[in-house]
Protein backbone atom coordinates (compact mmCIF):
# COMPACT_ATOMS: atom_id res chain seq x y z
CA UNK A 1 0.00 0.00 0.00
CA UNK A 2 1.12 3.32 -1.01
CA UNK A 3 1.97 5.59 1.55
CA UNK A 4 0.08 8.72 1.94
CA UNK A 5 1.74 12.41 2.68
CA UNK A 6 -0.20 15.64 2.88
CA UNK A 7 1.36 18.51 2.43
CA UNK A 8 -1.04 20.99 4.20
CA UNK A 9 -1.41 24.40 6.47
CA UNK A 10 -4.52 26.74 5.23
CA UNK A 11 -2.10 29.32 4.37
CA UNK A 12 -1.07 30.44 0.73
CA UNK A 13 2.13 31.30 -0.17
CA UNK A 14 4.23 28.87 2.12
CA UNK A 15 6.07 26.67 -0.62
CA UNK A 16 2.59 23.63 0.01
CA UNK A 17 3.45 23.19 -4.30
CA UNK A 18 7.03 23.87 -5.11
CA UNK A 19 7.83 21.40 -2.16
CA UNK A 20 5.30 18.66 -3.38
CA UNK A 21 6.83 18.57 -6.52
CA UNK A 22 10.25 19.07 -5.04
CA UNK A 23 10.23 16.40 -2.02
CA UNK A 24 8.33 13.69 -5.31
CA UNK A 25 11.22 14.60 -7.18
CA UNK A 26 13.81 13.85 -4.60
CA UNK A 27 12.13 10.66 -3.86
CA UNK A 28 11.32 9.37 -7.59
CA UNK A 29 15.62 10.15 -8.43
CA UNK A 30 15.72 7.37 -5.34
CA UNK A 31 14.25 4.90 -7.01
CA UNK A 32 11.04 5.25 -5.27
CA UNK A 33 7.46 5.40 -7.69
CA UNK A 34 5.72 8.49 -6.52
CA UNK A 35 2.01 9.73 -7.30
CA UNK A 36 1.70 13.88 -7.24
CA UNK A 37 -1.81 14.38 -6.35
CA UNK A 38 -3.03 18.13 -7.65
CA UNK A 39 -5.76 18.17 -4.93
CA UNK A 40 -6.03 21.91 -5.51
CA UNK A 41 -9.07 23.09 -7.70
CA UNK A 42 -6.15 25.91 -8.54
CA UNK A 43 -4.39 23.32 -10.21
CA UNK A 44 -1.00 25.21 -9.77
CA UNK A 45 1.36 21.74 -9.42
CA UNK A 46 -0.69 20.76 -12.43
CA UNK A 47 -0.14 24.11 -14.81
CA UNK A 48 3.64 24.07 -13.16
CA UNK A 49 4.25 20.21 -14.42
CA UNK A 50 2.36 19.99 -17.49
CA UNK A 51 3.10 24.04 -18.22
CA UNK A 52 -0.57 24.41 -20.59
CA UNK A 53 -0.88 27.95 -21.14
CA UNK A 54 -3.94 28.43 -23.15
CA UNK A 55 -7.04 27.06 -21.87
CA UNK A 56 -7.82 25.40 -24.89
CA UNK A 57 -4.58 23.42 -24.97
CA UNK A 58 -6.44 22.47 -21.28
CA UNK A 59 -9.18 21.61 -22.75
CA UNK A 60 -8.04 19.03 -25.34
CA UNK A 61 -5.89 17.17 -22.42
CA UNK A 62 -9.26 16.70 -19.73
CA UNK A 63 -11.71 15.97 -23.00
CA UNK A 64 -9.02 13.28 -24.86
CA UNK A 65 -11.50 10.60 -23.75
CA UNK A 66 -9.85 9.11 -20.42
CA UNK A 67 -10.02 9.24 -17.20
CA UNK A 68 -6.83 11.61 -15.88
CA UNK A 69 -7.83 14.25 -13.61
CA UNK A 70 -8.79 14.12 -10.23
CA UNK A 71 -12.56 15.25 -10.75
CA UNK A 72 -12.96 13.07 -13.53
CA UNK A 73 -11.73 9.92 -11.13
CA UNK A 74 -14.76 10.82 -8.85
CA UNK A 75 -17.42 11.86 -10.90
CA UNK A 76 -19.30 8.37 -10.75
CA UNK A 77 -19.33 8.71 -7.06
CA UNK A 78 -20.06 12.49 -6.80
CA UNK A 79 -22.33 12.27 -10.05
CA UNK A 80 -24.15 9.31 -8.79
CA UNK A 81 -23.34 7.45 -11.60
CA UNK A 82 -23.72 3.23 -11.26
CA UNK A 83 -20.34 2.38 -11.89
CA UNK A 84 -17.46 1.87 -9.72
CA UNK A 85 -14.36 4.55 -9.69
CA UNK A 86 -11.62 3.50 -11.40
CA UNK A 87 -7.58 4.27 -11.29
CA UNK A 88 -6.97 7.59 -12.78
CA UNK A 89 -4.29 7.69 -15.62
CA UNK A 90 -1.72 9.42 -14.71
CA UNK A 91 0.68 11.87 -16.32
CA UNK A 92 4.27 10.96 -16.61
CA UNK A 93 6.43 14.19 -15.36
CA UNK A 94 8.76 14.58 -18.06
CA UNK A 95 12.58 14.50 -17.20
CA UNK A 96 12.09 12.06 -13.89
CA UNK A 97 11.26 8.30 -14.31
CA UNK A 98 9.27 7.44 -11.20
CA UNK A 99 7.58 10.60 -11.16
CA UNK A 100 3.70 10.84 -11.98
CA UNK A 101 1.46 13.54 -12.14
CA UNK A 102 -2.74 12.57 -10.87
CA UNK A 103 -3.36 16.34 -12.62
CA UNK A 104 -6.24 18.69 -10.26
CA UNK A 105 -9.20 20.74 -12.31
CA UNK A 106 -10.81 23.62 -11.51
CA UNK A 107 -14.17 22.13 -11.10
CA UNK A 108 -12.98 19.59 -8.57
CA UNK A 109 -14.22 22.75 -6.05
CA UNK A 110 -17.78 22.10 -7.09
CA UNK A 111 -17.96 19.16 -5.39
CA UNK A 112 -16.49 20.36 -1.85
CA UNK A 113 -20.14 21.33 -0.59
CA UNK A 114 -21.65 17.62 -1.70
CA UNK A 115 -18.99 16.39 0.00
CA UNK A 116 -19.12 18.35 3.20
CA UNK A 117 -22.89 17.60 3.48
CA UNK A 118 -22.09 13.66 3.11
CA UNK A 119 -19.25 14.57 6.03
CA UNK A 120 -21.67 16.09 8.37
CA UNK A 121 -23.80 13.85 8.47
CA UNK A 122 -21.77 11.11 8.91
CA UNK A 123 -23.73 8.89 6.47
CA UNK A 124 -27.16 9.25 7.67
CA UNK A 125 -28.14 9.77 4.33
CA UNK A 126 -28.08 6.54 2.28
CA UNK A 127 -27.29 8.39 -1.13
CA UNK A 128 -24.52 10.50 0.36
CA UNK A 129 -22.64 6.72 2.42
CA UNK A 130 -20.19 6.57 -0.75
CA UNK A 131 -19.19 9.78 -0.88
CA UNK A 132 -16.51 10.18 2.62
CA UNK A 133 -14.00 7.33 1.70
CA UNK A 134 -14.67 7.87 -2.02
CA UNK A 135 -11.37 9.56 -2.89
CA UNK A 136 -9.17 7.86 0.02
CA UNK A 137 -10.48 4.59 -2.71
CA UNK A 138 -9.55 6.25 -5.81
CA UNK A 139 -5.81 7.11 -4.91
CA UNK A 140 -5.57 3.56 -3.61
CA UNK A 141 -6.63 1.83 -6.99
CA UNK A 142 -4.24 4.52 -8.91
CA UNK A 143 -1.55 3.43 -6.65
CA UNK A 144 -2.15 0.01 -7.76
CA UNK A 145 -2.33 0.66 -11.10
CA UNK A 146 1.15 2.24 -11.15
CA UNK A 147 2.44 0.07 -8.08
CA UNK A 148 3.23 3.13 -6.09
CA UNK A 149 5.24 3.83 -2.92
CA UNK A 150 4.32 7.26 -2.36
CA UNK A 151 1.53 9.70 -2.98
CA UNK A 152 2.10 13.39 -2.17
CA UNK A 153 -0.85 15.36 -2.03
CA UNK A 154 -0.75 19.29 -2.16
CA UNK A 155 -3.44 21.19 -1.14
CA UNK A 156 -5.60 24.20 -1.33
CA UNK A 157 -4.57 26.59 1.20
CA UNK A 158 -8.28 26.35 2.99
CA UNK A 159 -10.03 24.73 5.05
CA UNK A 160 -12.64 23.14 2.87
CA UNK A 161 -14.37 20.15 3.07
CA UNK A 162 -12.06 18.41 -0.15
CA UNK A 163 -9.18 19.44 2.34
CA UNK A 164 -10.78 17.98 6.09
CA UNK A 165 -11.07 14.40 3.91
CA UNK A 166 -7.47 14.31 2.36
CA UNK A 167 -5.42 15.20 5.11
CA UNK A 168 -7.61 12.41 7.50
CA UNK A 169 -6.79 9.85 4.81
CA UNK A 170 -3.51 10.47 4.79
CA UNK A 171 -0.86 8.26 6.81
CA UNK A 172 1.32 11.37 7.15
CA UNK A 173 1.22 14.91 7.00
CA UNK A 174 3.99 17.79 6.96
CA UNK A 175 3.03 21.21 7.55
CA UNK A 176 4.88 23.92 5.21
CA UNK A 177 5.60 27.78 6.42
CA UNK A 178 7.59 30.68 5.73
CA UNK A 179 9.22 32.23 8.51
CA UNK A 180 6.91 35.38 9.03
CA UNK A 181 4.14 36.48 11.67
CA UNK A 182 1.50 35.06 9.31
CA UNK A 183 2.79 31.87 9.47
CA UNK A 184 2.85 31.66 13.36
CA UNK A 185 -0.69 32.53 13.67
CA UNK A 186 -1.44 29.54 11.21
CA UNK A 187 -0.07 27.05 13.38
CA UNK A 188 -1.69 28.13 16.10
CA UNK A 189 -5.10 27.83 14.53
CA UNK A 190 -4.23 24.03 13.35
CA UNK A 191 -4.54 23.19 16.71
CA UNK A 192 -7.70 23.61 16.79
CA UNK A 193 -8.62 22.44 13.59
CA UNK A 194 -6.92 19.27 13.75
CA UNK A 195 -8.69 18.96 17.21
CA UNK A 196 -12.14 19.29 15.32
CA UNK A 197 -10.80 17.11 12.50
CA UNK A 198 -9.58 14.26 14.89
CA UNK A 199 -13.33 14.15 15.97
CA UNK A 200 -14.45 13.90 12.55
CA UNK A 201 -12.68 11.43 11.54
CA UNK A 202 -13.31 9.30 14.54
CA UNK A 203 -17.08 9.51 14.37
CA UNK A 204 -16.93 8.89 10.39
CA UNK A 205 -14.99 5.29 10.93
CA UNK A 206 -17.40 4.20 13.58
CA UNK A 207 -20.86 4.91 11.42
CA UNK A 208 -21.79 1.70 10.67
CA UNK A 209 -23.43 3.02 7.20
CA UNK A 210 -20.44 4.46 5.91
CA UNK A 211 -18.26 0.98 7.02
CA UNK A 212 -21.05 -0.58 4.81
CA UNK A 213 -20.66 1.53 2.02
CA UNK A 214 -18.93 1.02 -1.63
CA UNK A 215 -16.05 3.03 -0.57
CA UNK A 216 -15.60 2.64 3.43
CA UNK A 217 -14.36 5.60 4.95
CA UNK A 218 -10.48 4.38 6.04
CA UNK A 219 -9.31 3.56 9.28
CA UNK A 220 -5.97 5.89 9.65
CA UNK A 221 -4.87 8.74 11.75
CA UNK A 222 -2.48 10.66 9.92
CA UNK A 223 0.53 11.27 12.10
CA UNK A 224 2.78 14.11 12.30
CA UNK A 225 6.08 14.16 10.60
CA UNK A 226 7.24 17.70 10.68
CA UNK A 227 7.50 21.47 9.71
CA UNK A 228 9.24 22.84 6.79
CA UNK A 229 10.48 26.52 6.38
CA UNK A 230 11.03 28.00 3.87
CA UNK A 231 11.81 31.02 1.74
CA UNK A 232 14.42 33.10 3.75
CA UNK A 233 16.88 35.13 3.35
CA UNK A 234 20.57 34.07 3.63
CA UNK A 235 23.36 36.60 5.33
CA UNK A 236 26.69 34.88 5.49
CA UNK A 237 25.86 31.71 4.87
CA UNK A 238 22.76 31.78 7.73
CA UNK A 239 19.12 33.17 7.95
CA UNK A 240 19.36 36.67 8.49
CA UNK A 241 18.56 37.89 11.63
CA UNK A 242 15.10 39.13 11.00
CA UNK A 243 14.20 35.96 9.47
CA UNK A 244 15.88 33.51 12.23
CA UNK A 245 13.53 35.55 14.64
CA UNK A 246 10.50 34.22 12.69
CA UNK A 247 12.24 30.42 12.27
CA UNK A 248 12.99 30.51 16.16
CA UNK A 249 9.35 31.59 16.91
CA UNK A 250 7.69 28.76 14.32
CA UNK A 251 9.46 26.24 15.74
CA UNK A 252 8.57 27.36 19.40
CA UNK A 253 4.83 27.48 18.55
CA UNK A 254 5.30 24.12 16.75
CA UNK A 255 6.86 22.31 20.07
CA UNK A 256 4.96 24.98 22.29
CA UNK A 257 1.18 24.46 20.81
CA UNK A 258 0.73 22.17 17.93
CA UNK A 259 2.78 18.96 19.21
CA UNK A 260 1.03 19.29 22.95
CA UNK A 261 -2.47 18.93 20.83
CA UNK A 262 -1.41 16.33 18.50
CA UNK A 263 -0.10 14.15 21.37
CA UNK A 264 -3.53 14.31 22.97
CA UNK A 265 -5.85 13.33 19.57
CA UNK A 266 -2.86 10.53 18.92
CA UNK A 267 -1.43 12.46 15.72
CA UNK A 268 2.12 12.07 16.76
CA UNK A 269 4.54 9.14 15.89
CA UNK A 270 6.00 7.35 18.98
CA UNK A 271 8.76 9.79 20.25
CA UNK A 272 12.02 7.61 19.09
CA UNK A 273 10.68 7.76 15.60
CA UNK A 274 11.50 11.44 16.37
CA UNK A 275 14.66 10.88 18.22
CA UNK A 276 16.03 8.67 15.59
CA UNK A 277 15.39 11.14 12.82
CA UNK A 278 17.22 13.96 15.25
CA UNK A 279 14.06 15.79 14.99
CA UNK A 280 13.13 16.50 18.76
CA UNK A 281 14.84 19.74 18.67
CA UNK A 282 12.02 21.61 16.89
CA UNK A 283 10.56 18.70 15.27
CA UNK A 284 10.98 20.89 11.82
CA UNK A 285 12.01 18.84 8.67
CA UNK A 286 13.84 21.35 6.84
CA UNK A 287 15.08 25.15 6.55
CA UNK A 288 15.09 26.30 3.24
CA UNK A 289 16.27 29.92 2.07
CA UNK A 290 15.55 31.48 -0.94
CA UNK A 291 16.16 30.38 -4.45
CA UNK A 292 16.71 33.44 -5.50
CA UNK A 293 17.79 33.61 -9.14
CA UNK A 294 17.83 30.25 -9.34
CA UNK A 295 13.89 30.05 -9.62
CA UNK A 296 13.74 31.25 -12.94
CA UNK A 297 15.06 28.41 -14.35
CA UNK A 298 13.16 25.96 -12.43
CA UNK A 299 9.98 27.38 -13.45
CA UNK A 300 11.50 27.45 -17.31
CA UNK A 301 12.58 24.15 -17.48
CA UNK A 302 9.98 22.82 -15.21
CA UNK A 303 12.30 21.13 -13.15
CA UNK A 304 12.95 21.61 -9.37
CA UNK A 305 16.32 24.63 -8.30
CA UNK A 306 18.56 21.08 -7.41
CA UNK A 307 17.64 19.08 -10.31
CA UNK A 308 19.06 21.86 -13.05
CA UNK A 309 22.01 20.19 -15.36
CA UNK A 310 24.51 22.89 -16.18
CA UNK A 311 23.31 23.45 -19.55
CA UNK A 312 20.08 24.25 -17.79
CA UNK A 313 22.05 26.69 -15.59
CA UNK A 314 22.99 27.85 -18.37
CA UNK A 315 25.74 30.71 -16.87
CA UNK A 316 29.20 31.02 -17.76
CA UNK A 317 32.42 32.20 -15.85
CA UNK A 318 32.07 33.06 -12.13
CA UNK A 319 27.81 33.45 -11.93
CA UNK A 320 28.01 30.14 -13.48
CA UNK A 321 30.27 28.96 -10.65
CA UNK A 322 27.86 30.23 -8.39
CA UNK A 323 25.09 29.61 -9.98
CA UNK A 324 26.41 25.84 -9.60
CA UNK A 325 27.39 25.85 -5.72
CA UNK A 326 23.79 26.97 -5.24
CA UNK A 327 22.30 24.57 -7.20
CA UNK A 328 24.26 21.67 -4.89
CA UNK A 329 23.88 23.42 -1.71
CA UNK A 330 19.94 22.90 -2.99
CA UNK A 331 20.38 19.43 -3.52
CA UNK A 332 21.86 18.55 -0.30
CA UNK A 333 19.01 20.25 2.00
CA UNK A 334 16.10 18.80 0.23
CA UNK A 335 18.17 15.30 0.08
CA UNK A 336 18.51 15.48 3.90
CA UNK A 337 14.70 16.61 3.72
CA UNK A 338 14.03 13.53 1.75
CA UNK A 339 15.99 11.71 3.48
CA UNK A 340 13.80 12.25 7.18
CA UNK A 341 10.53 11.44 5.78
CA UNK A 342 12.02 8.55 4.24
CA UNK A 343 13.77 7.70 7.84
CA UNK A 344 10.72 8.45 9.37
CA UNK A 345 8.57 6.39 7.13
CA UNK A 346 10.79 3.66 7.45
CA UNK A 347 10.68 3.69 11.14
CA UNK A 348 6.84 3.96 11.71
CA UNK A 349 6.44 1.14 9.22
CA UNK A 350 8.90 -1.12 11.38
CA UNK A 351 6.86 -0.16 14.87
N1 LIG B 1 12.41 28.59 -1.43
C1 LIG B 1 11.81 29.45 -2.27
N2 LIG B 1 12.48 30.55 -2.73
C2 LIG B 1 11.92 31.41 -3.58
N3 LIG B 1 10.68 31.32 -4.04
C3 LIG B 1 9.94 30.26 -3.63
C4 LIG B 1 10.45 29.28 -2.73
N4 LIG B 1 9.50 28.36 -2.53
C5 LIG B 1 8.44 28.75 -3.23
N5 LIG B 1 8.69 29.89 -3.90
C6 LIG B 1 7.77 30.66 -4.75
O1 LIG B 1 6.76 31.21 -3.89
C7 LIG B 1 5.50 31.18 -4.53
C8 LIG B 1 4.51 30.40 -3.66
O2 LIG B 1 4.94 29.04 -3.61
P1 LIG B 1 3.89 27.85 -3.74
O3 LIG B 1 4.68 26.59 -3.73
O4 LIG B 1 2.97 28.07 -4.88
O5 LIG B 1 3.11 28.02 -2.36
P2 LIG B 1 1.68 27.44 -1.90
O6 LIG B 1 1.42 26.20 -2.70
O7 LIG B 1 1.84 27.18 -0.44
O8 LIG B 1 0.68 28.53 -2.16
C9 LIG B 1 5.71 30.58 -5.91
O9 LIG B 1 5.82 31.62 -6.83
C10 LIG B 1 7.02 29.83 -5.77
O10 LIG B 1 7.71 29.77 -6.99
MG1 LIG C 1 -0.22 25.71 -3.88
Amino acid sequence: MAVKIAFFNHKGGVSKTTTTFNVGWMLAEKGYKVILVDADPQCNLSGMILGYNEALELEDFYNNGTINNIRDGLKPAFESMPRLLEAVECTEVEGRPNLLLLPGHIKFAEYDVTLGISQELSGSIQALKNLPGSIAYLLDRTAERYSADYILIDMSPSLSSINQNLMMISNYFIVPTSPDFYSVMAIDSLTSIFKRWHAWSNKAQNVDILKSADYPFPNVLPKFMGSIIQKYRLRDSRASQGFQYWIDRINLTVKDKLITQLKDIDMMLPEEAYINNRLTENYCLGTIPDFNTLIARSQQHKTPVFALTNEQLGHRGVVGTSARENRDRFYNIFNQLTNNIIGMVEYAERY
